[in-house]
């Protein structure tokens, strides 16, 4: 960042995008099912797709119009109603939610507002309009929803109400397997990115021991040979808890996989279809994910080893914004956005590798990571503790990189995501790692 005045002007016009691009997935996401299917709730896992649009709106109305702008409460008696905390999701179906044309007409309300407060604001001063955070920080909101938007609807049962185009073919990738990555001090997380959010800060030196990590995601034929050597039913894959879960549970593949005989079939967005062999694997928990690993004789990275892999360029010795570099990302770079609806096959994106040569860190697959969720060093909650501190400790699992269902403005080398290690409907994949022996 070197001219703050011609940065405020390029910030603002990058929150105005934003916005519009989460607003525009939103609409779609919401439009392409019927009103029955908007009120209903599809897994108790979920909400129903009407109380995400309106949750939406009135995020943005706490924090655009009321904390930024100083407004009044447009309908002060609905904030309980979409309050995360106060209502968990397994009982937002029976709430007194708006119907569908009055939550879009809400939202729309609350955006043509947020949008006059944007144009006029001051992209500094206080801290949450420092470098147009607040704006930058509703449109990471408003995608994060469009992600658990689309996980509602690949629960849903149903005919397909999504298509996309599927990603380039590639010719199978013949590169090195894994890559090594020097040990020594890097530096973590940010204290310059002007929309990263309070988890990612603040940049702190983290030395990391030499290891090797793979250079793509875990494919599905990968995981395909654990299942056949026996992975799910050998206890010695497993961690204490994890074998617990997945006997109790009956789980043998990974979620919305079904066997037909002799082959794998998967059900995605209302579609039945043959396991894709070469695309990385989805729909695993943690557990899955570190028992594959022991299977492989590695292990799954820290978050530190992930992020040191995604973002450290030896040239420069120091820690760029993306694997690529500093630039935005581009579809060349990484599988984003939801314009596609799964992950591009393992190898794809040359142009997005590191300059170490790992491949697919940004995109495709959310990758589980050894860690627990915790807070670096000197960390503040900023703007709410509800979006990470109430999340800190050892219940959760730190996710890296980003899903095919992420958009750009909410996926960076330094962005963590989190979630109980049991949990799979999330789009989740993973990569192993080994230390290397000095
Ligand atoms: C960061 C994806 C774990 O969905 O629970 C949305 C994002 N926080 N609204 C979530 C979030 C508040 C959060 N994750
Ligand atoms: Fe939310």
């Amino acid at each position: 960042m070197t001219d703050p005045a011609l940065d405020a002007e390029a910030l603002r016009e990058r929150a105005v995008a934003s916005l519009i691009t989460a607003r525009d997935r939103t609409t779609l996401l919401t439009s392409c099912v019927d009103e029955p299917d908007l009120t209903a709730q599809h897994s108790p896992l979920m909400s129903p797709l009407v109380w995400d649009l309106a949750h939406i709106g009135n995020q943005e109305e706490q924090w655009l119009l009321r904390a930024v702008a100083g407004h009044e409460a447009i309908r002060p008696e609905i904030d309980g109603l979409y309050d995360a905390f106060e209502h968990p999701r397994a009982e937002r179906p029976s709430l007194p939610l708006l119907p569908p044309d009055e939550a879009r007409r809400y939202a729309a309300d609350v955006r043509g507002r947020a949008l006059d407060v944007l144009e006029a604001a001051a992209f500094d001063g206080t801290r949450l309009t420092e470098a147009g955070f607040a704006f930058g920080m509703i449109a990471q909101h408003e995608q994060q929803h469009d992600e658990t938007m689309l996980i509602t609807h690949q629960l849903r049962r149903g005919p397909r109400a999504l298509t996309a185009p599927d990603p380039e073919p590639v010719p199978l990738f013949t590169g090195p397997s894994e890559v090594l990555v020097p040990g020594g001090p890097f530096t973590m997380g940010t204290s310059d990115e002007p929309w990263a959010l309070d988890n990612e800060r603040p940049a702190h030196r983290r030395e990391v021991a030499p290891f090797r990590i793979d250079t793509t995601p875990v494919t599905n034929a990968a995981y395909q040979a654990f299942i056949a050597d026996g992975g799910y039913d050998e206890p010695r894959w497993w961690t204490a808890e994890g074998w617990a879960h997945v006997r109790r549970n009956a789980i043998t593949a990974p979620l919305f996989w079904r066997r037909d005989g002799g082959q794998w079939l998967r059900r995605r967005f209302g579609v039945t279809e043959a396991v894709p062999p070469d695309e990385p694997v989805l729909h695993v928990c943690w557990y899955e994910a570190d028992a594959y690993a022991r299977w492989a004789g590695r292990r799954l990275p820290t978050e530190a080893e992930w992020e040191k892999a995604a973002r450290y360029d030896p040239a420069g010795d120091r820690s760029a914004r993306y694997p690529w570099g500093d630039a935005e990302p581009t579809p060349e770079h990484a599988n984003l956005g939801q314009r596609h609806l799964r992950p591009a096959p393992a190898g794809s994106y040359p142009a997005g590798e590191s300059p170490l040569g790992v491949r697919q860190l940004i995109g495709d697959v959310w990758e589980w990571t050894s860690s627990d969720f915790l807070p670096y060093p000197g960390f503040r909650a900023f703007p709410y503790k509800e979006y990470s501190e109430v999340f800190f400790g050892p219940g959760h699992k730190v996710l890296r990189g980003g899903s095919f269902a992420v958009d750009a403005v909410a996926c960076r080398g330094t962005f963590r995501n989190w979630d109980l290690p049991v949990r799979r409907q999330i789009f989740s994949g993973f990569r192993t790692a080994r230390s290397e022996e000095i």
